[in-house]
């Protein structure tokens, strides 16, 4: 039997930055081409915020939509919960200068490192904040700016990250039976140095050695990271939909993050659903970590492809390794 929802989206907005990066801009500096990167990831141009664009403001950007759809004022909101790996600034966590940017006085802030499904960790912590009685009015982001963290002289990273911001108000769900059903959420320590930046934390801080050996950027065994990815969202899917009480044929559109199309592709076919019922942006933004799903999102919904009453499962995956599946009607 499907679950009675208990929390729900009321708001949705998104923030890209202006500056695009082509595959043909990476075949000037690497040595790659346009070819391989749309063979191998599906990637065209992903979008790059420049010095001036900090995280906080993109997410201010995607924050002040979100409310406004859920006609709500930024002092309304008890809880501003960010997923991100890419803060601003180390301390303090940007979901605080978020909440100095929109004027949120009455909100709690903070950052969640959960790499790419932070802004699926991040719902269900919302979800579990309504359900406890806690808090009624949270936003939630996935914000990146990958940018800051990729190193442009290697080729196997270079191409696949962008930067980009999305966000959601969550609060207690009505009668209408529209709201987050089910979520899944999980975690494999062991593998975390096949996805990781090995410098600049508390272990190894910031110096001079660092940045000559550029430790400070993301490292990937990308072949290993592809099979467990593919493993863990097609397991996510399989425990979202069954905590659901819901089958796979039900679902209107599967909105999976957005890292590889071969990777999507993958998932889709062992959840049995479609690809003309996946959200596919990989191609316009790369790969924007904790921001994927909720730029993914916000596309959905301006092309019309997600409406009120929409099934949707939404299914994640990152470093840590770390993963999540959430369904929603929307
Ligand atoms: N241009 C051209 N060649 C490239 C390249 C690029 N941008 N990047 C890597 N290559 C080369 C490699 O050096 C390797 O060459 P070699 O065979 O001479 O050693 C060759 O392409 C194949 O590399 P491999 O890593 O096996 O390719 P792949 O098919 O696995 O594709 C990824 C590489 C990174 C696209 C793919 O593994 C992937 O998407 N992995 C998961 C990434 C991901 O999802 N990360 C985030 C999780 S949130």
């Amino acid at each position: 039997m499907t679950p009675r929802p208990i929390a729900r989206i009321t708001g949705l907005g998104a923030c890209l930055p202006p500056t695009v990066v082509t595959n043909a801009d990476f075949e000037k500096s690497l040595d790659t081409s346009d070819q391989w990167i749309v063979e191998r990831t599906g990637i065209r141009e992903r979008r790059i915020a420049g010095p001036d664009l900090t995280l906080a403001e993109m997410c201010r950007v995607a924050s002040t939509k979100a409310l406004a759809q859920a006609n709500l004022s930024a002092k309304d909101l008890d809880v501003i919960i960010l997923g991100t790996v890419t803060p601003d600034r180390r301390l303090p966590a940007t979901a605080c200068d978020l909440q100095a940017l929109l004027g949120a006085t009455n909100a709690a802030a903070f950052d969640i490192s959960a790499a790419c499904p932070g802004f699926v960790y991040g719902l269900a912590i919302a979800r579990g904040f309504i359900a406890s009685g806690q808090a009624n009015r949270i936003l939630v982001l996935g914000a990146e700016k990958l940018s800051t963290v990729t190193d442009s002289t290697d080729r196997s990273t270079a191409v696949l990250f962008g930067d980009g911001a999305g966000g959601v108000v969550v609060e207690p769900a009505d009668d209408s039976g529209r709201g987050i059903l089910s979520s899944v959420l999980g975690a494999d320590g062991t593998l975390a140095d096949l996805l990781y930046i090995p410098g600049g934390g508390s272990a190894d801080p910031v110096s001079e050695k660092v940045v000559r050996e550029r430790s400070h950027f993301i490292k990937m065994a990308g072949r290993e990271v592809f099979k467990a990815a593919v493993l863990a969202m097609s397991r996510a899917c399989d425990g979202a939909l069954a905590q659901a009480g819901i089958t796979a044929d039900q679902i209107d559109l599967l909105v999976p993050h957005q890292a590889n199309i071969r990777i999507i592709e993958a998932t889709a076919k062992h959840a049995g659903i479609p690809m003309d019922k996946v959200m596919v942006n990989v191609d316009r933004f790369g790969n924007t970590s904790a921001a994927t799903i909720p730029l993914a999102l916000d596309q959905g919904v301006a092309e019309g492809r997600i409406k009120p009453g929409s099934l949707l499962l939404l299914v994640t995956f990152g470093a840590g390794f770390t993963w999540g599946s959430v369904v929603v009607r929307w």
